[in-house]
């Protein structure tokens, strides 16, 4: 097996490859002088079952991917699995107004179109850990949840985790379970993009350590919100846990209102202290032929 790797992803697609003891890929990638994508395989994928572990959090993401998936294939790869541990407009998954693009369904058809099976990692449209089909897709999704709830549970002494809506509510409930520690959640309405209001349901985290468990942290706008909301109920810390650090409006607001944050290497960022590569490898290593 060789693992190809996104320039998005390259330090993930080499852990992957370790932890599979595979073969990591030498590929060229840059750009043309108008900003177009340049791709050469180094490696010889003739024959081989090839594994692309690629994010793409951004639209030249998504067209080195479709490039190397088809590459790959162009260069006689026995198999092309494709693993997109974040992948780009999972929020557009259904026309919330008449005449809407359904980016998510585009961006999978080309993902799934070139591949022969599909591997996520708590993606947004699909609800827990399993196979699920996607408007006649299928898309194995792995879920991370339990790796955060391993990180954070050796920092902090008696926490409690919040889950900051109904999106991310059954895995943080079982990363809750798996902590051995209460769980509740918050009401969220969004107001527009980057704004939301948020309330706390039940349980009193006066003095009690808050870990906040979500699947991808956007604009910031959920946490910021729901660290101040906790603060004001006098939590005595706040820390966050997500899957997937896109801050989109930077890191650093959200940083500055928490005590503890920190994501997964799904996008690699300055705090991406867990890393889900074990995860991928686990999922291609115990059925290398089996998955969709
Ligand atoms: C929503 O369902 C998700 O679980 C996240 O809470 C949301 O996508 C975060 O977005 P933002 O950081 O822009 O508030």
């Amino acid at each position: 097996m060789i693992v190809y790797s996104g320039t998005s992803t390259t330090a993930l697609g080499r852990r992957v490859a370790e932890g599979l003891g595979a073969v990591f890929a030498d590929v060229e990638a840059r750009r043309f002088p108008d900003g177009e994508t340049y791709l050469r395989s180094r490696s010889t994928a003739e024959g081989e079952d090839c594994l692309v572990v690629s994010s793409t959090p951004g639209n030249d993401d998504l067209v080195e991917l479709v490039l190397l998936l088809d590459l790959l294939r162009d260069l006689g790869a026995s198999r092309v699995d494709a693993v997109v541990p974040y992948i780009g407009y999972s929020r557009q998954d259904r026309r919330f107004m008449a005449g809407e693009a359904l980016s998510a369904k585009t961006v999978l058809k080309l993902v799934s179109g070139l591949s022969d099976s599909v591997t996520s990692v708590n993606c947004h449209f699909l609800d827990g850990e399993g196979v699920y089909e996607f408007h006649g897709m299928k898309v194995k999704n792995l879920d991370a949840f339990p790796l955060l709830a391993e990180y954070f549970a050796g920092k902090l002494e008696k926490p409690v985790v919040i889950a900051p809506d109904r999106g991310s509510l059954d895995y943080a409930r079982n990363a809750a379970k798996l902590m051995g520690c209460e769980f509740d959640f918050l009401r969220k309405k969004r107001l527009s993009g980057d704004e939301v209001v948020v309330e706390v349901k039940d349980l009193d985290v006066g003095g009690r350590d808050v870990l906040i468990l979500d699947d991808m942290i956007s604009t910031g706008g959920t946490v910021i919100e729901a660290a101040k909301v906790l603060r004001d109920q006098d939590a005595a810390s706040v820390n966050v846990g997500c899957v997937h650090g896109v801050f989109s409006h930077g890191m650093e607001k959200v940083a500055a209102c928490v005590d503890m944050l920190a994501c997964t290497d799904t996008l690699e960022r300055g705090i991406s202290e867990v890393s889900v590569s074990g995860l991928v490898a686990d999922a291609f290593r115990r059925h290398p032929r089996t998955i969709p």
